[in-house]
């Protein structure tokens, strides 16, 4: 009855019957709906004529659990909608901060200088959030922190970071180069998950939901819709290396955790540390390496820590911060990624939406993870809730000699950096 009075409105008002189908839905339900609405004659065959009428459909993730079930939930969309028709939405890639990683990389030759093995130390990805599971308990048990935000948002940060240059901004140009990445990320063997992959859970806490605003927050098992011994991760963070002539041997340390002590999501690059010829001959103090911050949100921007002299007779070099705000340079508010998105799908623009291999690529990476996890004996790392994860996160770091960079959001009360100086 839905398509006869589509089409009797169709031809009453005379106008092309355009369709897009909003599947904010389970998986499966997604399949059923698509399965359903072809069925009906509710979609019209994928047509380049600009003229003929269209239907598309967006579907929201999770885009399957594992590699199977992705290639089978895939194939059972193609089976009524054409490739070009799907648009798998992650809302990260309509935020405005994550757009600005192309536009820093390939608008500024200053970066893409930079941008490869030989100046890059490594990189780090954090994405943390103060809430727990907000009543979606029942849901995120069966998916956990990597499926619910690593296979997704974060690798798509990765790939922007990580990528060529595209032939040019049209959306399978653009896809082409982050299947691409995401083929190249080194797949993790058994013995890696141990090693590289850690898995964290909170237990009871104290959060700081906002200004003056601390709560207690119970430990996850404990929550509504989580099964009392759970071994669902709530915090995962991994190290990744990606094989290709830009990368090797550069890690990509990335993690991602709900109850920290901060809501930031934020993308560090870090330079290699200068000649230690200069100034260490003077003090043995190190300067700070230059680090690149993308502020993905909140307090959006980018921040480049760099040294400078501190005014004064002696000579001391002090870690130093540009920053660019987008508050302070444009005087428009950053619109939501689900604006950006929906327009870019009725007009058809899928540059900003995952494409099947895409997804099915990041599948094939993170599925030994989560099967090691699965095998494994040893449940995830506990950690207090209002904290920065489990000690195996910091431990991943620690054994390159490195450490995790907390936020550079102005005010937090995370260290932005250490204070090192050189004085001579
Ligand atoms: C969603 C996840 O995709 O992203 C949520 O399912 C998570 O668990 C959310 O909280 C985070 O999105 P944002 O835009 O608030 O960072």
């Amino acid at each position: 009855s839905l398509a006869a009075r589509l089409d009797g409105l169709a031809l009453v008002n005379g106008v092309g019957a355009n369709r897009l189908f909003y599947g904010a839905i389970p998986p499966d339900k997604v399949v059923e709906l698509a399965e359903h609405l072809g069925t009906a004659g509710l979609v019209h065959p994928f047509s380049t004529d600009p003229g003929a009428p269209w239907a598309r459909v967006i579907v929201e993730k999770p885009f399957g659990r594992d590699l199977n079930s992705a290639l089978d939930v895939n194939a059972r969309l193609r089976s009524v909608f054409s490739e070009e028709q799907i648009f798998r939405i992650d809302h990260y890639l309509g935020k405005e901060t994550v757009q600005n990683i192309l536009v820093l990389r390939f608008g500024n030759k200053l970066y893409e200088l930079l941008w490869n093995q030989s100046v890059i130390d490594h990189v780090q990805i954090t994405m943390g959030e103060t809430l727990g599971v907000e009543g979606r308990g029942g849901y995120f048990d069966t998916a956990g922190m990597t499926r619910d935000v690593i296979q997704n948002h974060v690798l798509q940060i990765l790939t922007l970071i990580a990528m060529e240059p595209p032939v040019n901004l049209d959306a399978d140009s653009v896809r082409d180069e982050k299947v691409k990445v995401l083929k190249s990320l080194r797949p993790f063997s058994p013995g890696d998950v141990a090693r590289y992959a850690v898995r964290g859970q909170y237990t009871d806490g104290i959060v700081n939901e906002g200004p003056g605003h601390d709560i207690d927050a119970v430990g996850y098992t404990r929550e509504k819709g989580v099964r009392p011994h759970s071994r669902t991760e709530t915090f995962a963070a991994f190290r990744f290396l990606i094989d290709n002539w830009r990368w090797a041997g550069v890690p990509f340390y990335v993690r991602a955790g709900k109850r920290m002590p901060l809501r930031t999501t934020e993308v560090s690059i870090e330079l290699k540390a200068i000649p230690d010829v200069l100034f260490a001959r003077m003090e043995c103090a190190r300067v700070n390496p230059n680090r690149l911050t993308f502020r993905i949100q909140p307090d959006e921007g980018i921040v480049l820590r760099m040294s400078a002299k501190e005014p004064g007779t002696r000579m001391r070099v002090q870690p130093v911060e540009m920053r660019f705000d987008y508050a302070d340079e444009f005087n428009k508010p950053i619109p939501d990624a689900y604006e950006r998105l929906i327009l870019d799908a009725i007009l058809g623009e899928a540059a900003l939406f995952a494409r099947a291999d895409e997804v099915e690529a990041a599948w094939t990476l993170m599925g030994p993870i989560l099967e090691g996890w699965d095998r494994s004996p040893n449940p995830p790392e506990p950690y207090f809730a209002g904290t920065w994860g489990p000690r195996g996160a910091d431990e991943l770091l620690q054994r390159d000699g490195r450490s995790w960079h907390n936020s550079t959001i102005r005010g937090s009360s995370a260290a932005p950096f250490s204070n090192t100086q050189v004085t001579f």
